[in-house]
């Protein structure tokens, strides 16, 4: 009886980080293959420790492969904007270049849309269970000339950490309200929502301060400027000054790591714990294209008041 010797697949890569801030970068894993379970645990302590995962040429990477890999961290989340989407609504366009590949001036409503995403932000905030993490591949990016096109990162962790004592007892026990049509408004030109996004995603409230549960309770802030300025139990002048405050200490540069994009990095996070904002360009000269693909939040997110089923 001959015995043959199981082949076990290695996957050998570095994982180096990038900022003091958070991110770190991968380099010799090839994503369209894929993982094996402990180059998977490799990569998942990695996300929980630097927020943000660059992972280096990822050219072979199709739609399809893109999407496994998302899967495995969760399940997808699908997006309510059917326009905007490539021909699934689990992989999301990002681009200033449509689907068949036209570039699009900077006032096409597909331009203007990424200036919405130019505001501090975590992915789908509107919804009742935001996403978990975005994962998005630079399949065309600015060259090294260009001025500006970076995506910008913040970590929510240290923000909180580091507000006065006074702050941390005045957003204690508020939640700001985030929806959808928000975006809208700041940019006349763009279409009212639809019915159907308005029942998909109709308004909710977040608390300010986000909870942890897998990081021993630890705590960050958590807040949008592109969904929301408002804060429930405050008049409007004042929910938006206190607003206006936190969105100037999430960019204070201490928290933050700038993303200048090569071609076919993937880049992921973790959208419990980071801000992030596109930096300006010029879209008119410029191509643009990332295709995105995200993972669903596990539940609602807990805060200081939110009762827990033993
Ligand atoms: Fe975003």
């Amino acid at each position: 009886m001959s015995t043959v010797a199981r082949q076990i697949p290695t996957q050998d890569f570095q994982i180096s980080r990038i900022s003091d801030a958070l991110g770190a970068e991968v380099v010799g894993l090839d994503l369209s293959v894929p993982l094996t379970d402990d180059a998977f645990e490799q990569l998942r302590d990695a996300l929980q420790v630097h927020h943000l995962l660059c992972f280096r040429d990822q050219s072979n990477l199709s739609d399809e492969a893109q999407l496994a890999f998302t899967r495995r961290w969760g399940e997808l989340e699908v997006f309510p904007e059917a326009d905007k989407t490539k021909s699934e609504t689990t992989v999301y366009n990002v681009a200033n270049v449509s689907a068949d590949g036209k570039h699009l001036g900077p006032d096409d409503n597909q331009s203007v849309y990424q200036k919405v995403n130019a505001r501090w932000h975590t992915d789908s905030s509107y919804r009742y269970i935001p996403s978990f993490a975005s994962i998005m591949l630079g399949v065309e990016v600015l060259p090294d000339e260009a001025k500006g096109g970076e995506t910008e990162f913040s970590n929510m962790l240290l923000a909180y950490d580091t507000l006065s004592d006074e702050m941390k007892a005045q957003i204690e026990p508020l939640h700001m309200v985030h929806y959808y049509e928000f975006g809208r408004r700041l940019f006349s030109q763009l279409p009212p929502i639809t019915p159907f996004e308005r029942e998909v995603v109709p308004p909710t409230c977040h608390p300010l301060v986000r909870i942890h549960p897998d990081r021993g309770g630890r705590r960050s802030l958590f807040f949008t400027t592109n969904a929301g300025n408002e804060v429930s139990g405050m008049t409007l002048e004042e929910g938006q000054a206190l607003h206006r405050k936190l969105a100037s200490h999430a960019s204070r540069a201490e928290f933050c790591y700038r993303h200048r994009w090569q071609p076919f990095d993937l880049v992921m996070w973790d959208n419990r714990v980071l801000l992030h904002r596109a930096k300006h360009y010029d879209m008119a000269r410029y191509r643009r294209v990332f295709r995105r693909t995200t993972v669903a939040g596990a539940g609602p997110i807990v805060g200081p008041f939110t009762r827990i089923q033993q």
